[in-house]
Formats: C-alpha cells, structure tokens, sequence
C-alpha cells in the first residue's frame, strides 16, 4: 500500500507502574538511548510524516526530550489503550484530515524492524486491521489472540480478562497495529470499560470489526523478540541484550574484532572502524568514535570518547569526554577524565589521571603522575610522580610545560606555572616559579654523605642485642 496515505500514532502516556521508577517507562534508556528513540526511528523509516505521540505521564519531561521529531496529543487521564487512540485521532483529524490508513505503535515496544512493519502493510490491502503477533512459550502478561476455526483472528484477550483455556494460547498481541482509519474511528466510538481493568481497550477494536463483518489479518514477528514489550526491568534487560547483540553484530560485519561478542556493553550510538581488537569486559558509551586499527583491553570503561587509528587502550582504561589521536597508547589503569586531548603518538601509562589537559604529538606520561589544568607541549617527557598542583583551595590555575621539556620524577609543578621549551626539571622537585626555556631547575637540598656511618651504626645495633639479652638472663636466673 502507499506509505503516502498512512499516519503514525506512537502510545506514550503511561507511568510504566510495573518498572517501579520515578521516571517515565518510555525514557528508560536501553544500549544508550531511551526506549522511546528505537520507536521515534521506526517511525522515521516508515514515513516522512511526524508521527503523533500520546503523552500523558511527565508530558513535559517526555516532550523535552523527543522535541520535534513528534507532534502530540495529551491524554489527561490513562484510561486505556483505545481512549488513547482517540487523543491521537482528534489531533489528526482537527490537523490535516485524516489519512486513509493509521498504524498504531507502543512507545514500549522498541524492537520491531521496518522490514516487520512493511510487511504489515503488505498484508493489509483489504483488511480494516491487520496486527502483529508473536509465538511465546510464556505469553505472560501479553493479549491472547483468539483465531477462529478458519484460523482467522477473532478476537484479543487481555491476560487479566483470559479464561484458563484462552491463558493457554501461545500466540499473543505485540501491539502494533495496521488500521483502516475509518473503521477504526467507528470502532473506538463503541469501546466500553467493562473488562477487569476498567480501561478502554484498543485490543477490543478487532472483535467490534470482526463482529461488522470487516476483515482482519495478522502477521505473525518470525522472531518474537520484535515484539518484546518493555514493562518491566527484566524486560528492559531483555532490550538491552538484543540491541547490544544487534549492534555488535553489525559493527562485526564492518569489520570489527570481538573477541567474546557476549560479553561487551556498548550503546548503539558508539561506533568503531574496521580491524579494531575489543577484548571482553569493556564498556562503551554515548557519543563514543573508535578509529581502526586500535586494540582496547579488558575492563576499559569509554564515554564519549574520540579515538584515533592505531590506538592502543589497556587494561582498566577510564576515559570521558576525552580525545586520543593516532598512533597513542593509554594504560594500563589510567584516568582520562573531562577535558583530556592527546595528540598523536602520546604515551599515557599505568595510575597516570589527566583533567582538562591538552598534550602535544609525542609527549609521554609513563606512570603514576597527577595532570590537570595543564598545557603540554611536543614530545614533553613527565617523570613518574609527576603532579600538577593546579588547586589553591579556590581557583584552579594552568601549568604549562613547553616543547620537549623533561619533568624528573616526583616533582610538584605548583600552578600557575610554565616550565620553558626545552627546559629540565631535576627529580624531586617543587616548582613554584616559572623556569625558563633551556635552562635546569632543582629545588631538592644538597646530598650529604657520611661515610662509613651505616658500618658503625649496625655495630652499635648489635652491641645493643647482646647487651638486652645477658640482662634478660640476669632477671631469669634470680
Ligand atoms: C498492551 C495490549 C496487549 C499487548 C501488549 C503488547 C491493550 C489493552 N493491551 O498491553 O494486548 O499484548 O500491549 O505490548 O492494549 N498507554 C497509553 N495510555 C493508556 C494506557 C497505555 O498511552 O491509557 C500506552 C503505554 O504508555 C504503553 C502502551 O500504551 O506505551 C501499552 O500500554 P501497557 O499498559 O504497557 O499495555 P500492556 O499491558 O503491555
Ligand atoms: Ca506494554
């Protein structure tokens, strides 16, 4: 049928009860993003007309966040499925007219692919409805769909309304429906509440039909999991594990290494190019780009992330709105925190933290040093222990380490401070004035050497001993 003539209707407007949250059902995020955006992108992929969305529970909160990639219809009070329906149908109609055809989708069911959709529309040429279902083992909570001897869809049953043998069918309501826009206005003008929920049903729009003598046809999802409907953690879980398996799947397909495919998390918005290695028990999240090339050991968490190509992340990695160019190497256990930027061909190695630090091309943190607030410059080398005092318990102030400047181990570089291009820092030190370029700065207190004094000392030591023990004995004898 043409995708011209069909209008969008997404069911939005419940709290989600059965998810015992403070926050709305549908903003719950799976695999990085809020269910509601798996079924915002649905709809995108089946028309370019702004689906309706009936919000009704944290309206605002809900159209915050979906802004313009919905229009909406408010639901004041949630008395059911079908009288949300209407909300949606009133705004269409006072709109543009009615389109001949509407497909109702729930803002809880995030799995469904278009290619499942259009085959509803394929399936509906004639028919006034036309629905998905899905086969479960445990049809749970989901309507029962009640076939008739033909085999054609009678009727849906809500769990709570089932008789024992209805609770027995397998096959059930994945809440995606295909109507005739006309017949199912007529259809809705006769919902009634009397049911166990005391709700207007859309379920009970398909028995009304059928009952007109209107046909009805249903398409059964070849893998249940696309009607998956999330009202519960363990349903979100569920989501969770299928976006993230769809997700490695295809970046797998592009060309990426997963060691153990089963065992990452990574939101969908992350991507990662060809010939990268990701080993087991890493985390990526949000706006997170990985080049190709790169090699990202276990127990590396990733936010918001841009990687470069060949870049080596190790063991117990943390990075958040952080950048790492070409050629880097990061880790073991490092902490890149907000604000960090590495160019090209930068060591950062093993308890090493940065914040707000731009380090130039070649530069090198090995180990155990404390960068924030700072401005390094090309291939900069910091001695382990290195710590960046940038905090004098009310503003944060800037170190600057120029151009090919050595930093000797366990120095306090005391912000603000600039250690010139080329300089030398001696090991130990506390910088507290600017050293200037090419030059050496030491504020460690001369070495002295006594000679022979550890010699004496252990003699004395044990002159001492055998002097304690004669006494002991004295005292045991008496
Ligand atoms: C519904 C179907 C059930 C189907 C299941 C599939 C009905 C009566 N039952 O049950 O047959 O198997 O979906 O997932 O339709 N909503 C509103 N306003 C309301 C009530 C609900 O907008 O007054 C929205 C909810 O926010 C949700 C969607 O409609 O996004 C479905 O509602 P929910 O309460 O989750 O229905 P189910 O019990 O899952
Ligand atoms: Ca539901």
């Amino acid at each position: 049928m043409s995708l011209a003539a069909i209008e969008v209707v997404i069911l939005a407007a419940g709290q989600g009860t059965r998810m015992k949250s403070s926050t709305v059902k549908i903003l719950h995020k799976a695999a990085g993003r809020p269910i509601i955006d798996y079924v915002l992108d649905l709809a995108a992929s089946i028309t370019e007309r702004l689906p309706v969305l009936v919000i009704g529970h944290q309206r605002e909160t809900v159209r915050d966040h979906c802004g313009d990639r919905a229009e909406y219809a408010v639901q004041e009070e949630q008395l059911g499925t079908g009288h949300a329906v209407v909300q949606a149908v009133k705004v269409l109609a006072e709109k543009n007219g009615l389109a001949e055809s509407l497909l109702v989708l729930s803002g809880d069911v995030p799995l469904t692919r278009p290619a499942t959709v259009r085959s509803l529309l394929d399936e509906h040429e004639n028919n006034s409805a036309t629905l998905l279902s899905m086969m479960r083992e445990e049809p749970a909570a989901y309507g029962r769909i009640v076939r008739d001897a033909e085999g054609n869809v009678l009727q849906i049953v809500e769990a709570k309304d089932a008789t024992p043998e209805q609770k027995l069918i397998r096959e059930v309501n994945g809440g995606i429906y295909l109507f005739r826009t006309e017949d199912l206005r007529n259809a809705l003008n006769n919902l009634s509440t009397d049911n166990a929920q005391g709700e207007y049903y859309l379920t009970d729009v398909i028995s009304w039909l059928r009952q007109e003598g209107k046909r009805v046809g249903a398409v059964i999802a070849s893998d249940p999991v696309e009607a998956l409907g999330v009202n519960s953690r363990a349903e979100l879980a569920l989501v969770e594990a299928e976006l993230t398996r769809r997700h490695v799947q295809a970046l797998m397909s592009e060309g990426v290494t997963f060691r153990n495919p089963d065992a990452v998390m990574i939101d969908t918005t992350v991507h990662i190019g060809p010939d990268t290695i990701v080993y087991p028990f890493t985390t990526f999240e949000g706006d997170t780009r990985i080049g190709r090339d790169c090699v990202i050991e276990s127990g590396s968490h990733l936010s918001n992330v841009r990687i470069g190509d060949r870049v080596h992340i190790k063991t117990g990695t943390r990075a958040e709105d952080a950048s790492i160019s070409d050629d880097s190497s990061v880790g073991p256990f490092a902490n890149l925190r907000p604000g960090t930027v590495l160019g090209r061909r930068v060591k950062v190695g093993n308890f090493v933290e940065t914040k707000k630090a731009n380090v130039g091309e070649g530069a090198k943190l090995p180990h155990l040093s404390y960068i924030g607030d700072a401005e390094i410059g090309r291939d900069v080398n910091v001695g382990a222990g290195t710590i960046t005092c940038n905090y004098d318990g009310v503003t944060k102030n800037k170190t600057v380490i120029e151009d090919g400047a050595f930093i000797g181990s366990d120095s306090q570089l005391v912000a603000p401070v600039t250690i010139g291009r080329g300089a030398y820092v001696g090991a130990g030190s506390t910088i507290t004035k600017d050293v200037p370029p090419d030059s050496l700065a030491l504020t460690r207190s001369p070495q002295k050497v006594v000679a022979g004094w550890a010699a004496r000392r252990r003699e004395e030591i044990a002159r001492q001993k055998t002097e304690k023990q004669r006494e002991e004995k004295d005292t045991d004898g008496k």
